[in-house]
């Protein structure tokens, strides 16, 4: 007699329950035979390719005899660090084992059935689960047929009745922003109750555009109630360590979502190596110009091409392809060829390729494997 057990999605929420699967940007399970792991070329989570500061490593080497040893929850030491480089109290500063695990707390603690939150299409896709588990609606606003967003038309999405603004700042996967005046707007037109979530995950590499706006000054002059996600996993190359932090609008809101995460969720090892990498600023800064030289390149063999790329301050270059089987196409190509980028849906049935900046012989391999796809 087989024992009737009980289906699990019955012990779940219907939200939680029917949520769709997220796709990862690699899929090294799937590597052939034939491929060996020398050959793989990982552009497609949008990592540093140069690796942390050398500082970085030691540390991790010197926190070893440690690891028996509870971290300190409260992050103080980094919080300080943190706060003198930003310029802000520290209180205000949160932190987590990523900054996606900072979204997920504030979708959890803010949003309610029926809310609605505002964003970019295509954006980071994990808001669309983080919110359909909280039984909130995202309200996508599209890009044009240029491939820039207009910001009057995420005015009017904006000045509805949204409980949050989740914002991509510059935007995974198409690298898009607004500039100053429109972010301002954008601000304007918002209700003054409505939470701005500025994830800001790539800001590091937005210093290649001059007319990159400083959002926290906008939307601390307007009196906007915000966080800023912010990670250590891109520019400072720590994606494997797990830390994000948030910068929150007053410390009070900082303290609440405190309250809402698990105590000890970054290990030891992990703060010791974010420090040591926010104090390497010479590391990090020849890293953004190696990566912003080699972008600039690729942006002008695709130009010279006829390939169409979003306008991108990230550290990744967006195509546009008409529809989403062929941008799924040409990144199963690419990983034939050992070469991990990712396609997905983009506005309608469009299709988006996100290609993050490799090492200069890495791009090449990258652009003469795509030119034969495309
Ligand atoms: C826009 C955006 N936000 C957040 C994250 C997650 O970053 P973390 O590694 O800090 O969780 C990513 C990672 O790809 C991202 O692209």
């Amino acid at each position: 007699m087989t024992l009737e057990v009980i289906d699990p999605k019955l012990l779940f929420r219907d939200e939680i329950a029917n949520l769709p699967v997220y796709k990862t940007g690699t899929k090294f399970q799937e590597l052939t035979e034939e491929q060996s792991k020398q050959d793989m070329l990982r552009l497609g989570s949008n990592e540093n390719p140069y690796g942390p500061s050398p500082q970085v490593l030691k540390v991790i080497q010197e926190s070893l005899n440690e690891v028996h040893l509870y971290p300190d929850s409260t992050c103080t030491d980094i919080a300080n660090q943190l706060g003198d480089m930003l310029g802000i109290d520290s209180g205000r500063l949160i932190f987590n084992s990523g900054s996606e695990a900072i979204l997920h707390a504030m979708t959890n603690a803010c949003l309610r059935p029926g809310d609605n939150v505002v964003s970019l299409v295509p954006s980071f896709p994990i808001i669309n689960i983080f919110s359909a588990a909280a039984g909130a609606n995202v309200i996508g606003v599209p890009h044009e047929d240029d491939l820039t967003f207009r910001a009057d038309k995420f005015c009017q999405a904006v000045s509805g009745n949204v409980r949050m603004v989740y914002l991509v700042m510059p935007n995974n996967p198409t690298g898009s922003y607004f500039a100053e005046p429109e972010f301002k707007k954008i601000v304007a037109a918002a209700n003054p109750e409505t939470l701005f979530v500025l994830d800001e995950a790539y800001v590091e590499f937005a210093g290649d555009k001059p007319d990159y706006p400083d959002a926290i000054k906008i939307l601390e002059a307007a009196g906007q109630p915000y966080i800023s996600l912010r990670t250590m996993s891109k520019a400072y190359a720590l994606a494997g360590m797990r830390i994000g932090y948030g910068i929150a609008y007053c410390e009070e809101f900082a303290t609440l979502l405190k309250r809402t995460s698990t105590v000890f969720n970054i290990g030891g090892m992990t703060l010791n190596a974010a420090e040591a990498a926010l104090a390497d600023q010479a590391h990090l800064a020849q890293c953004l110009i190696a990566i912003s030289t080699e972008k600039s390149r690729i942006e002008q063999e695709f130009v010279s091409h006829g390939i169409r790329f979003f306008n991108s301050a990230g550290n990744f270059i967006c195509l546009s392809l008409p529809t989403v089987e062929q941008a799924l196409a040409i990144e199963a190509g690419m990983q034939k060829n050992g070469i991990f980028t990712k396609g997905q849906k983009g506005r309608g049935n469009e299709g988006v390729l996100r290609i993050t900046i490799g090492k200069p012989a890495d791009n090449d391999r990258m652009l003469a494997v795509l030119s034969a796809l495309i």
